[in-house]
């Protein structure tokens, strides 16, 4: 039961498609340098966020089965120990986005805690130090405390907004394959020098300069269908490949993998085309999706939010942080 200082929100927490990944090289870090074109769509988890204040810190999460190394409550802990505060967390996470797929579903949710537990705490964390947090957590948790389509550099933190893409509709296949990013990048690492950097960065560059004309990202997205992880994932997964032929062969436009799989896409300019593609895979296996812009992923945060959270500002700032020093 909740205490009456309880206060508490739920939130989406959207997946993402990345239109377009480049692998460049393996860093003295052990990460490797992408390029990439980060979007979120319309396919969504969901996470409700309890917060008492107390003398200890208690961390729960219901409503999904047990997950190893949980994203969501390593974000909670972060963020109480960079406020210094202690109190009982509840969560209740209703997983509606594969993992292993590609489609950052415990990054989202992770940043999602990032965002709304400073505001039910009545503190803020500066957006730099949010920033820093994310990256901590995962490549991935830095884009989902901004949503829309962003270019992602470095080893996908390092972010910088995209003009919106016009509403764009696809499909999602998710063929049940659990993709492992680690081992994705180990079988890549040994092919990476066989294509030229700067070929890759030309040809990456190009696309997203093309994709922008205009200042608006043209057609169905940004036509970046390159996803250097496609060679070896499909390898060790052809049916995955097959899922892609059959989108392309359907009409998607683009068709990719996301991420390091195993998720696949397909966007599609007509209504009718999308319709005879979906049908073409098991009922179980394919989800409509649609692009979600920037603008609504925040106002989708303000719609569930609004309750705590006052002004304009991005991200929200809470009413009950008193004397906050503006930083
Ligand atoms: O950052 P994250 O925890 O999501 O990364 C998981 C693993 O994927 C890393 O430990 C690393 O092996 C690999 N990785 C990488 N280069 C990146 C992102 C992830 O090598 N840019």
């Amino acid at each position: 039961m909740k205490s009456a200082g309880t206060r508490s929100v739920r939130l989406p927490a959207y997946a993402k498609l990345n239109l377009g990944l480049r692998v460049l090289y393996k860093r003295p870090d052990g990460y490797h340098e992408l390029r990439t074109v980060f979007q979120t769509i319309s396919l969504a988890d969901r996470l409700e966020v309890a917060f008492t204040r107390g003398r200890t810190t208690r961390i729960r999460i219901d409503g999904t089965p047990e997950i190893k190394d949980n994203l969501v409550e390593r974000a909670a802990l972060l963020v109480m120990e960079s406020l210094s505060i202690h109190g009982d967390v509840h969560f209740i996470l209703k997983k509606n986005i594969p993992s292993g797929a590609g489609l950052g579903g415990g990054s989202s949710d992770a940043a999602a805690v990032l965002l709304a537990l400073p505001i039910l705490a009545g503190k803020g964390l500066p957006s730099g130090r949010l920033q820093a947090i994310a990256a901590q957590l995962g490549s991935d948790v830095p884009f989902f405390l901004h949503g829309g389509t962003a270019l992602g550099l470095g080893r996908g933190e390092e972010l910088y907004p995209l003009p919106d893409v016009p509403a764009a509709r696809g499909l999602l296949v998710l063929s049940g394959v659990h993709s492992s990013t680690v081992e994705a990048y180990l079988d890549l690492s040994s092919r990476l020098t066989s294509i030229p950097l700067q070929n890759k960065l030309n040809s990456f560059q190009r696309e997203v300069w093309r994709g922008c004309a205009d200042g608006r990202i043209k057609g169905s997205g940004v036509a970046v269908d390159d996803n250097d992880f496609e060679a070896v994932v499909f390898n060790r997964h052809p049916e995955l490949g097959k899922i892609k032929e059959q989108l392309q062969r359907y009409g998607a436009k683009p068709a990719a993998m996301t991420g390091s799989g195993s998720a696949i896409f397909g966007i599609f300019a007509k209504p009718a085309q999308l319709k005879r593609a979906a049908k073409s895979f098991p009922d179980n296996t394919v989800f409509p999706m649609s692009f979600i812009s920037r603008a609504q992923y925040r106002s989708a945060w303000r719609r569930a939010l609004k309750l705590h959270v006052e002004g304009t500002l991005w991200p929200p700032q809470s009413p009950y942080a008193r004397s906050q020093s503006a930083r």
